[in-house]
């Protein structure tokens, strides 16, 4: 029987840690503040937004939400990102992607100030990131090395598989076991022979965005596997890319969907917010 890697609770006690720091700042009379941008009416973008804002407000962070439709121009867009990078009152942007396809995402990232940029996208903290000198870790890589470590996973000098390479986890989920002194394979969708790769992964990561994807046979027996899909087939329940009832018996550890990765997300990011306020307030 594989351990179920539980994101709700571990997400829970950094929310927690949060909740706690939170409150210390604003003893100090400093309110960390997120404002989150969404553009157009994408469903699972909503599901998303109202969710970070929920989080927020349990953990006493102010949010505010700058809703706007589907037509809105670049230069509008620009604009609002602008007006908050120069808000005290606002300790992190949040620019909620895809965007609709008229927009360039990497212009509208570059504009947000890298002080601001509780999603680590920005070039320049994805620069740091590279040279492991950082503030910002992207949230969904960071919420799932918070998940390896509270399940005692030992990652140095193992075999990490990451398949997908995307900026928003891919990449930065594969330099981050780089850090963590993991040998690292990023597989793709010109991979190879990607079952026997993902054979001999000690710790396999998928984020494909392929529901029921990774099935026991690319499995090595006693591997940890974690989880990234978030898919929503027709008029079905939330799952994985991962076949969880055929990897669960083959795995030592695996993270289920939902309740894994997921809330590690938006913990995350909320801690990230804490710590946007902490730097532009020069608290440590
Ligand atoms: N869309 C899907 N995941 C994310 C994320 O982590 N941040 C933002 N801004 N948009 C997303």
């Amino acid at each position: 029987m594989a351990k179920i890697i539980d994101g709700k609770a571990v997400s829970a006690a950094v929310k927690a840690q949060v909740a706690e720091e939170v409150a210390a700042l604003r003893e100090k009379n400093i309110v960390p503040g997120l404002a989150v941008i969404i553009v157009g009416d994408d469903p699972a973008s909503r599901v998303y937004v109202n969710n970070k804002k929920k989080a927020c407000e349990a953990l006493g962070i102010y949010s505010e939400e700058h809703a706007l439709p589907a037509d809105t121009t670049e230069q509008e867009l620009l604009a609002l990102v602008e007006s908050l990078n120069n808000r005290s009152d606002i300790s992190g942007i949040l620019c909620q992607l895809p965007l609709p396809k008229h927009l360039d995402e990497k212009k509208i990232i570059n504009a947000i100030s890298p002080l601001k940029d509780v999603d680590a996208f920005h070039p320049s903290n994805v620069g740091a990131i590279m040279i492991g000198d950082y503030h910002f870790l992207p949230c969904t890589p960071a919420g799932i090395m918070e998940l390896l470590k509270a399940a005692d996973v030992e990652i140095e000098g193992k075999r990490c598989v990451v398949i997908g390479r995307s900026n928003i986890v891919g990449k930065p989920m594969a330099m981050l076991m780089l850090h963590a002194n993991a040998t690292v394979t990023i597989c793709h969708s010109r991979t190879k022979d990607l079952p026997a790769i993902c054979r001999e992964a000690d710790i396999l990561i998928v984020a494909i965005g392929k529901a029921g994807f990774v099935k026991a046979d690319m499995v090595k027996p006693g591997a940890v596997v974690i989880d990234v899909g978030m898919n929503r087939p027709e008029g079905g329940k939330l799952c994985g890319d991962v076949d969880f009832a055929s990897v669960e018996p083959v795995c030592s550890a695996i993270t289920p969907v939902p309740g894994g990765v997921g809330p590690m997300t938006i913990a995350m990011l909320m801690k990230n917010t804490l710590m946007a306020a902490k730097l532009q307030n020069a608290i440590r």
